[in-house]
């Protein structure tokens, strides 16, 4: 079931049988000379939709596709929000939600520089709703990006090896072409070259440096990846994955809600 699909009346009829919902977080920036743009946003929106239609239990808000990627801004296309931004969409997003009556709130995120900032911003909600007077109840917030999900991280780990890299990686590139049209890999074949273990370690959480560094480290915008491995059909089979996995997650984590 996705929000923007329904009507108030679904979503009432929905929060008497869960209080827990969705919401795909992707980017907008960059992703190599033949990924596309919307890349996470993209993938985090087709595998949210994907477990969702595992039954109707899973309600899927709209992806929230305007994130934080400052690093890749000396990109054409690259769209970035400030942390404090960002902090502020979820906390609306969040308090919106909440004032509905959702407590459970399952972050299917496609991109690694959303981390640190959203878990920021879910702590100071969690601190401005402990020290309200009255008392407001709790929520609870889980945040999954998708390539941990164990039987998915083997799956994309089988197919490309160090060829899957940090980023326009292999198998995010080849959910968007089982999801849509399909981006041309063939610029990406020449120089590609793995990364080594110092930069995957420096790197990691996309913990990258600023703008104009950053193309000059990696000129084709790729990290470390080499996406002429992708495939529609490892798409199809990375998205069945990652959705079987999203769905029993989802379940795990709203069952372990309270009681209204
Ligand atoms: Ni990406």
């Amino acid at each position: 079931m996705r929000l923007e699909r329904s009507t108030w009346t679904e979503v009432e009829a929905y929060l008497e049988r869960s209080t827990g919902i969705l919401i795909p977080l992707g980017s907008t920036e960059q992703h190599g000379p033949g990924g596309l743009i919307g890349t996470d946003a993209l993938v985090a929106e087709g595998i949210a939709c994907r477990a969702a239609s595992h039954g109707d239990g899973i309600l899927v808000a709209p992806v929230i596709a305007y994130t934080p990627a400052q690093f890749n801004l000396a990109f054409p296309g690259t769209v970035s929000l400030r942390a404090g931004t960002f902090a502020r969409v979820i906390e609306d997003v969040v308090d919106s939600l909440a004032g509905s009556g959702f407590r459970a709130f399952y972050f299917l995120n496609g991109h690694g520089a959303n981390a640190a900032p959203l878990r920021s911003a879910c702590h100071d909600i969690h601190q401005r709703r402990a020290l309200a007077n009255p008392p407001v109840p709790p929520l609870r917030f889980r945040l999954k990006s998708w390539w941990e999900l164990p039987e998915t991280d083997a799956l994309r780990r089988r197919y490309y090896g160090a060829g899957e890299g940090m980023h326009a990686t292999p198998s995010e590139i080849s959910i968007t072409r089982a999801l849509s049209r399909v981006p041309q890999t063939e610029r990406t074949t020449a120089h590609w070259s793995p990364l080594s273990a110092e930069q995957l370690r420096d790197r990691a959480g996309d913990a990258h440096e600023d703008a104009h560094a950053h193309r000059a480290a990696f000129p084709d915008g790729r990290v470390g990846s080499n996406p002429a491995l992708s495939s529609a059909a490892h798409g199809k089979a990375l998205l069945a994955v990652a959705a079987r996995e999203v769905a029993a997650d989802f379940r795990r984590f709203v069952e372990e809600e309270p009681g209204p």
